[in-house]
C-alpha cells in the first residue's frame, strides 16, 4: 500500500513527466538526444554462457523416493534447533516431480545453460556399492528435458549431499576413503551422462562446507574438529577433487570438461593503486592456498604451511600430483568481498576490518562489493594462469514480498545484479577470461540453516502451493541475456 509520503512523491513524479521533464532524455539545449549519444549497453563476449544455478537438496524434495539414501543434510535438518525456521528439505520445491515446469522457467529467461547438482545418495544410497538405477534415471530425464528445450546441462557432483552412510562408516571427509568413494561415484555418473553433459563441476564450495560443517558445527554434519583434523579433512576434499578429475577423464567421453566451483576468498584492493593491487594479489594466493591454490599449483604455499605449523595437513608428493590433475576450467562463486591493503609488516598485506555501517543485502553476511566479481577472476587468472573461468554462482536474497498486484518488485536484487554484472563486463572487456555466468538462483529454495526465510530466486516460490511467480529481476535477467550486454 502507498504511504502518504509515497503517494505525494508519486504525484510529484507524475507532474514532472506531464511537463515532459522525465523522458525522453534531452541534451542541455533541450533537444532530444540522438540515439548515438545515449549510453549503449556494454556488451559481453560473443558465446558468453548465461545460466542459472540450483542444488539438489535445496530444491528436489522427494527424499524418500525411488531408493534415495539418507544424506547428512537430512539428518542435520531434522535435528531440533539446527534450522532457523525449523524446516527441512523433505519437500523443498518438489522439483523431483516438477522438473519439466522448472525447465520451462529457465527457458523463459532465455538462458542457454543450467547448473544443477546430483544427489550422491540417490545414485549410491550407501555411498559406495550397488548403484540405484532409479536415481540415475531422474537425472537422465532432467538432462533430456533440458536438451529438448535447448538448454545445456552443467552438472555439479557434490553440493553438500554426502551419503549419511559414509559419515557413519568413516567419518565423512575426515577419511580419504570418502575421497575415493567420491571419485568412483563421479566416474560412474560421467560415464552415464557424458554423452549429453559436457561440463562437470566436482565440488561446490569446499571452503564453505568444510569450515561450517566440520569446523564450526553450524552446517551438516555439525562437527567442531580441532584445527589439525579440520585441515586434514580439507586435504581429503582436495584429494577427492583430484581423484574425481582423473575418474572422469577415465570414464567420460573425450571432450568432457571438468573443474571445481569454489567460493574463492575474494580480495579486493582497498582502492585501485599498484601497492594495494599487489597486496590483494598476494592475499588471494595465500588465503586460497588450502583448496584452489593446492589444486592449481600442486602445492600448499610456504605461508599457509607456516601459519598452520603443527596443524598443517599431512600429505604425500603423490597426493599433491593427484590433487593438481589438470582442470579444464575454474568455477568461482562470488558473493561478498574482503578489502585488502598493502602493509609494511609481514606478509605485506592486511585484510581490513569492515565498519559496522558498511552496506549489506538482505542476508547480513552479503556485504555489497560489486568490484569483487572483477578482481577475483582477474587476480585468479593471473596467479594461476587460468584460461577459462565461469562465475558458477552470484546473486542475492531479497525480502521479496508479493505486492498487492501479485508481483514482486525486487529492486534491490536488480541493483545488486546490475552492479555486479557491470563489473563482470569490465573484466571481460579487459580480457579477463570469464566465459560464462550462472545466477544463483533460478528460484527460491531451502537456504540451508536459514530455511525458507531467505529467498535467492528470480522466481518466487510459494512453498504451500508450489506456485512459481517471476520476479521483476527475472525480466531484468532475460533482458541482459537477450542483449548479451548490461546497461549501467
Ligand atoms: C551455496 C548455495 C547457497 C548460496 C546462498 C552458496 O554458498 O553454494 O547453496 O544457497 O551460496 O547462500
Amino acid at each position: 500500500m502507498f504511504s502518504r509520503f509515497s503517494r505525494r512523491h508519486f504525484a510529484k513524479l507524475a507532474g514532472l513527466s506531464a511537463l515532459g521533464m522525465a523522458a525522453p532524455a534531452r541534451a542541455a539545449d533541450g533537444e532530444p538526444r540522438p540515439a548515438a549519444d545515449r549510453h549503449a549497453p556494454a556488451p559481453f563476449p560473443k558465446d558468453f554462457v548465461w545460466g542459472t544455478a540450483t542444488s539438489s537438496y535445496q530444491i528436489e524434495g522427494a527424499v524418500n523416493e525411488d531408493g534415495r539414501g539418507r544424506s547428512i543434510w537430512d539428518t542435520f535438518s531434522h535435528t531440533p534447533g539446527k534450522i532457523e525456521d525449523g524446516s527441512n528439505g523433505n519437500r523443498a520445491n518438489d522439483h523431483y516431480h516438477r522438473y519439466k515446469e522448472d525447465v520451462g522457467l529457465i527457458k523463459n529467461l532465455g538462458a542457454r545453460a543450467y547448473r544443477f547438482s546430483i544427489a550422491w545418495p540417490r545414485i549410491f544410497p550407501d555411498g559406495t556399492g550397488a548403484p540405484n538405477p532409479k536415481g540415475v534415471d531422474f537425472y537422465n530425464r532432467l538432462v533430456d528435458e533440458l536438451l529438448a528445450n535447448g538448454i545445456e546441462p552443467w552438472a555439479t557432483l557434490y553440493h553438500w549431499c554426502l551419503p549419511q552412510a559414509l559419515q557413519d562408516r568413516v567419518g565423512g571427509w575426515q577419511s580419504s576413503d570418502t575421497s575415493k568413494a567420491f571419485a568412483d561415484y563421479s566416474g560412474y555418473m560421467a560415464e552415464r551422462l557424458s554423452d549429453r553433459v559436457t561440463n562437470f563441476f566436482t565440488i561446490n564450495e569446499a571452503g564453505r562446507f568444510l569450515n561450517f560443517g566440520y569446523g564450526w558445527g553450524i552446517d551438516a554434519p555439525g562437527l567442531k574438529l580441532p584445527a589439525a583434523e579440520l585441515n586434514q579433512a580439507m586435504h581429503h576434499v582436495a584429494l577427492g577433487h583430484g581423484l574425481a578429475v582423473q575418474a572422469i577423464r577415465a570414464k567420460a567421453r573425450p571432450g568432457t570438461r571438468v573443474g571445481p566451483a569454489e567460493n574463492i576468498t575474494v580480495c579486493v584492493p582497498a582502492y585501485d593503486s599498484p601497492e594495494h593491487v599487489r597486496a590483494a594479489e598476494m592475499a588471494t594466493r595465500e588465503l586460497n592456498s588450502n583448496f584452489l591454490g593446492v589444486i592449481l599449483e600442486g602445492k600448499y604455499t610456504d605461508g599457509f604451511l607456516a601459519w598452520h605449523g603443527k596443524n598443517a595437513p599431512k600429505f604425500t608428493a603423490e597426493e599433491l600430483k593427484i590433487i593438481s590433475s589438470k582442470n579444464d576450467f575454474v568455477g568461482l562463486n562470488i558473493y561478498a568481498p574482503n578489502y585488502v591493503a598493502a602493509s609494511d609488516n609481514k606478509p605485506g598485506w592486511t585484510v581490513l576490518p569492515f565498519p559496522a555501517s558498511f552496506p549489506h543485502m538482505n542476508s547480513e553476511w552479503l556485504r555489497i562489493g560489486p568490484e569483487g566479481i572483477y578482481w577475483a577472476p582477474r587476480l585468479a587468472a593471473k596467479i594461476w594462469n587460468i584460461e577459462s573461468i565461469y562465475i558458477s554462482e552470484n546473486g542475492t536474497s531479497s525480502e521479496d514480498k508479493l505486492a498487492t498486484d501479485g508481483k514482486v518488485y525486487d529492486l534491490d536484487r536488480i541493483m545488486f545484479l546490475r552492479n555486479y554484472l557491470a563489473q563482470l563486463q569490465r573484466a571481460t572487456a579487459e580480457g579477463v577470461p570469464v566465459r560464462g555466468y550462472f545466477l544463483w538462483s533460478l528460484m527460491d529454495n531451502f537456504e540451508w540453516i536459514l530455511g525458507y526465510e531467505k529467498r535467492f530466486g528470480v522466481y518466487r516460490v510459494d512453498f504451500e502451493t508450489q506456485a512459481r511467480v517471476p520476479k521483476l529481476s527475472a525480466s531484468f535477467f532475460r533482458d541482459v541475456v537477450a542483449k548479451n550486454a548490461i546497461g549501467v
